[in-house]
């Protein structure tokens, strides 16, 4: 617990009305959206420019004071929340948006600014951003690039480090790096955007980001394919990556999901009758792609029936069924989010075992299981199990590895994930892991129960 002499010095830092310590204020920082992890800590530190962010982990240095660093508080396994004690280092202060570069098609933003800003930015200066989530409008540029986030436009566009053409930031040594230039060529030595992003905020503090911008599409069109099965589902979308080159997204989502979301929303039926596995396809070019799209359905084994979207009403329609997923879920109390990749050839496998390895663990689950297929990235979702109760994590993730898959997707290992950081990493890895620590982050204040399993790199 850090005494009054650090909360002075914090307090001299960013001014007084940027380090909140009242309990009510406080209590927002210290909860992740899903309500599974809570915690508790005695300060957020609000800082407002690179220098009070860096002399503000100095003083925490000074105080062997563990922080950690927080976006818009929309991560899924609770790498944000302070779970021991942590002073809470909010970044959404740094909320500067760069002009759109409209030649090279490139922006710079503030750690704070949030996710559709720069999405209306770019579309403002003709361009578009290739990273697009649910949690757009409270999600920041920081936060995405601290766990690598992926979303709806992956298959296509790549996850958060494709995005990525530099990085401003406050390492944990207290060395401020600062690459912005944005040249896409730029062969000079390590690539440290590469090594901050996904790295949770346990190497530094990323203060700014150089965006690469996208053409953007004139043309989008919006279809719902249901199949009476989950597994040609879950193939079409791989042959769709194949057979219909302006495909943007094609997610999945199962009956019963469909079901809860429309229980919680009140959407009406899509199709006249219930059908047991959905794929959402969006297909976006330059002159309108719904011939492409139609022709590269009709060519999908297994497709029991087709809505396509006249208009963009009706495709916010459709794209609702899926994106609605996670708060209507979040109706049935907090889930366990286990958002896993596996390859290809082994999804449906996988999704057609999942629910039986949950029930052997904990007979009164319920299991949920969508996503972005096309990625070979399912999210299963579990309620009715206590939020400590980790044995379904344990089915699930060892079940996905074993696999030949990744216990984590998009969503980074947080705490929730770390003690299974080993079942996808090799000791080999695990020790490079543990010096890249222990260089940019000697005296492991930063977020220092996060991502890494075990104990505390040691202080050199
Ligand atoms: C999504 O794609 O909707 C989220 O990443 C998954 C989730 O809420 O579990
Ligand atoms: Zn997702």
């Amino acid at each position: 617990m850090p005494g009054p002499e650090l909360l002075d010095e914090l307090r001299a830092v960013v001014g007084p009305s940027h380090l909140l310590v009242d309990a009510d204020l406080v209590a927002g920082y210290a909860v992740d959206w899903t309500g599974r992890f809570c915690g508790a800590t005695p300060a957020v530190v609000r800082p407002g420019t690179t220098d009070e962010v860096a002399d503000v982990l100095a003083a925490c240095r000074r105080h062997g004071a563990a922080l950690t660093p927080q976006g818009g508080n929309t991560g899924l396994v609770g790498g944000g929340v302070p779970l021991h004690g942590e002073v809470v280092l909010s970044l959404r202060r740094l909320d500067e948006l760069g002009a759109v570069d409209p030649v090279a098609g490139q922006v710079t933003a503030g750690a704070g600014v949030i996710l559709a800003e720069v999405q209306r930015a770019a579309a403002a200066a003709g361009w578009a951003y290739g990273i697009d989530m649910a949690s757009r409008d409270s999600a920041t540029v920081g936060g995405t690039v601290a766990t690598n986030a992926g979303g709806l436009r992956v298959l296509r566009y790549g996850d958060t480090r494709a995005q990525l053409l530099g990085v401003e930031a406050v390492l944990g040594t207290g060395a401020v790096v600062s690459h912005l230039g944005g040249l896409l060529k730029d062969n000079t030595g390590y690539h440290l955007p590469s090594l901050l992003c996904g790295s949770e905020g346990t190497l530094g503090v990323v203060t700014a980001a150089r965006l690469r911008l996208v053409p953007p599409a004139a043309a989008r069109v919006v279809a719902l394919v249901a199949f009476d099965e989950v597994a040609p589902a879950i193939r079409a979308a791989g042959r769709l990556r194949r057979d219909l080159p302006p495909l943007d997204a094609a997610e999945f989502f199962l009956a019963d999901g469909l079901a809860l979301v429309r229980e919680v929303t009140g959407a009406a039926a899509p199709f006249e009758a219930d059908h047991a596995a959905y794929l959402l396809v969006e297909a976006a070019a330059a002159a309108d792609p719904t011939d492409a799209l139609g022709a590269a359905v009709a060519s999908l084994d297994g497709v029991a029936d087709v809505a396509v979207a006249a208009g963009t009403r009706r495709a916010a329609e459709l794209w609702r069924y899926r994106e609605a997923h996670t708060e209507a879920i979040h109706t049935l109390g907090p889930p366990h989010k286990l958002d896993v990749t596996l390859p290809q050839d082994e999804l449906a496998r996988f999704v057609a075992d999942v629910p039986g390895a949950v029930a052997a663990r904990a007979p009164n689950a319920r299991c949920w299981l969508f996503g972005h297929a096309a990625d070979g990235n399912v999210h299963v979702n579990v309620t009715g199990v206590p939020v400590d109760d980790d044995a379904v994590d344990d089915a699930v993730l060892t079940l996905a590895a074993a696999r030949g898959g990744s216990i984590s997707a998009e969503h980074g290992i947080g705490v929730a994930k770390r003690r299974w950081l080993a079942a996808n990493r090799s000791p080999a890895e695990l020790e490079t892991f543990a010096g890249l620590k222990r260089a940019l982050d000697p005296d492991g204040v930063l977020n220092p129960h996060v991502l890494l399993p075990g104990p505390l790199p040691a202080r050199p």
